[in-house]
């Protein structure tokens, strides 16, 4: 057998990618190693999010690159977003690359690892994606409790500060069958959480043109399965949220009360210029609505600072916004101009570094309260948890879990193992996690 090593930058659909890639090669003779140096074959598959994202790509490259005046026989990839994006120009930066390949060809493996093995260079990019049904493919998933389904892939709403329309393309649907049957699958394999993927996972089915088919109805569906095991999916885009898709997680006991929902500015007029379809009023609505419905959900959003343009007294409704929404976790981001957007032409708009960075402070300090806020919310309460692993530390076992909100929970219990489910009452909160103890 060969050596593969992948290294993955980026999103859950890399990484749920590279799960795809790792089982496409191991039918060709790779096996995959966590040891870079004894690789016959180090694929990076990257994301071009943010600068720093692309940068690390490269710097990783350049790396790689060196290593191949000892081991002349090494072969390097670069697949994901910054090769999607950069086509042949990865080479002017990165010459000693074997193989380019996008976001729309991963099933194309085959044919193209033979070539690399013939000791071509090849730069592989497509701009429609290969129809295949992604079920004849191997995967080799990294998680033994969680798996992931990408169910669409794509974006169709080109917020004027996103690189992602340009990377993934537009929204396409995988048929329903084919994705029950990628999670009857994962059931008999075992693992104990699905979660549904997609850039933008509430516009399931739009594009399949039937209107049974929506994300509500897949959880449905999902929902029958025998077994026990839960459901989630990320991420949702405010406004595409139905009334359907909330009562379809009320109804169905296996899907997670629990959303990320990223709201990116806490001001109507920066949400006008992102180009994203809802008020700062509305998405205030969506929160009220769901948090009446769920007594333990949870909600999580994404937001980024220094958007061209903003003025402080913007950037304090995006302060505001977390706190008053008692939001319960968010990622959280420097604006970083992307090429083939808009809002990275407005460059007599930009923000100066320093006040962009000196935002990201504060908005990192809000977080950090009300994520501490949001915690000891939950002390007294029993949650649910699914174990994910464990450590041991002076002979103690910690269990760590993550509870059907999304909290991370540790406790001890020597009657449980990684894979079981349990209940926890919680005893004491950290800003980024609870401690409790077991109850029957
Ligand atoms: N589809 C999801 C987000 C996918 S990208 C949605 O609609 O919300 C993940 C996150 O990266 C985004 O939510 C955004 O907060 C951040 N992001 C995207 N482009 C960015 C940029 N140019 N600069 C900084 N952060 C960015
Ligand atoms: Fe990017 Fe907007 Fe699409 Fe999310 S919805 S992937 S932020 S363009
Ligand atoms: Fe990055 Fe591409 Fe995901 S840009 S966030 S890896 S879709």
């Amino acid at each position: 057998m060969k050596k593969l090593y992948i290294e993955t930058l980026g999103c859950q659909m890399n990484k749920s990618d590279s799960e795809r890639i790792a089982g496409i090669l191991s039918q060709f003779g790779y096996e995959e190693t966590q040891i870079e140096k004894d690789a016959d074959l180090l694929i990076i598959n990257t994301c071009s999010i943010r600068q720093l994202s692309t940068d690390k790509a490269y710097s990783k490259l350049g790396v790689w690159g060196k290593r191949k005046k000892t081991n002349p026989a090494l072969k390097i990839a670069i697949c994901g977003c910054v090769a999607q994006q950069d086509k042949e120009k990865v080479r002017q930066r990165a010459p000693y690359v074997d193989l380019v390949f996008g976001t729309h060809n991963i099933y194309e493996l085959p044919e193209l690892i033979k070539q690399i093995e013939n000791d071509e260079k090849i730069c592989a990019i497509r701009n429609k994606p290969v129809v295949c049904n992604q079920n004849d493919f191997k995967i080799i998933r990294k998680d033994s409790v969680n798996a992931w389904i990408p169910i669409i892939e794509g974006c169709n709403n080109f917020c004027t500060y996103c690189v992602v329309p340009f990377t993934r393309g537009r929204e396409r649907s995988r048929h329903p069958e084919e994705i029950i049957q990628e999670a009857k699958n994962i059931i008999n394999e075992g693992f104990k959480e699905i979660t549904l993927l997609g850039q933008n996972v509430d516009s399931y089915g739009k594009d399949l043109k039937n209107e049974k088919i929506t994300l509500a109805n897949l959880l449905r569906e999902l929902n029958k399965l025998q077994g026990e095991f839960r459901i989630r999916f990320v991420t949702s885009y405010p406004s595409d949220i139905t009334d359907d898709l909330i009562n379809a997680v009320e109804e169905c006991d296996k899907v997670c009360k629990y959303f990320h929902i990223p709201m990116q500015s806490g001001n109507s007029h920066i949400l006008e210029e992102m180009n994203r379809h809802y008020t700062k009023q509305q998405y205030y609505e969506i929160v009220k609505k769901i948090r009446q419905r769920f007594p333990l959900v949870t909600i999580t959003s994404d937001f980024i600072a220094g958007f061209p343009g903003e003025t402080e007294e913007e950037f304090q409704d995006t302060l505001n916004a977390m706190e008053e929404l008692e939001l319960d976790y968010s990622n959280t981001a420097a604006y970083s101009p992307r090429v083939f957007t808009k809002a990275g032409k407005m460059t007599d708009k930009f923000i100066p570094e320093n006040i962009k960075s000196e935002r990201l402070e504060r908005l990192n300090e809000k977080n950090r309260e009300v994520c501490l806020k949001s915690n000891e919310k939950f002390i007294g309460k029993t949650l649910k948890v699914l174990i994910e692993n464990q450590t041991e530390k002076e002979g103690v076992i910690t269990l760590n879990s993550r509870a059907d909100n999304n909290k991370i929970v540790h406790f001890s219990d020597s009657s449980k193992k990684i894979g079981d489910f349990a209940k926890v009452k919680i005893t004491k909160a950290q800003t980024w996690c609870l401690y409790g103890e077991p109850v029957e």
